[in-house]
């Protein structure tokens, strides 16, 4: 079962076990982090789930898809490691996953 780290704002740390199959959006609204609201349930079309994957994550993670590359522009301070939660399927393979989460979703 994978673990991942989210990182709020204020650098407070939640570490979860996540069900393989889960996005990291699901899986942060199934432990309540706070700061990701995923208004649209993971449609990819609010971009209320934007998070920061640590950069040492980035590749195996991956870039964004065409559609979260649009969807992305509703969120602020976009950087190059910006991902929308809800598109970020966990594996196994990403377990010890670090995110952080931007100021505007405190
Ligand atoms: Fe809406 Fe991810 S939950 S874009």
């Amino acid at each position: 079962m994978p673990k991942i780290t989210y990182i709020e704002f204020n650098g407070r740390k939640h570490i979860v076990d996540a069900a393989p199959g889960l996005s990291v959006m699901e899986c942060a609204k199934q432990n309540g982090v706070p700061g990701i609201d995923a208004d649209c349930g993971g449609g990819c079309s609010c971009g209320t789930c934007h998070v920061y994957v640590d950069p040492p994550w980035q590749a195996r993670v991956g870039g964004r898809n065409a559609i979260e590359d649009a969807t992305i522009e509703f969120a602020s301070g976009v950087e190059a490691n910006s991902r929308l939660s809800c598109q970020i399927k966990l594996t196994d393979d990403l377990d010890g996953l670090v995110v952080r989460l931007p100021e505007s979703q405190r």
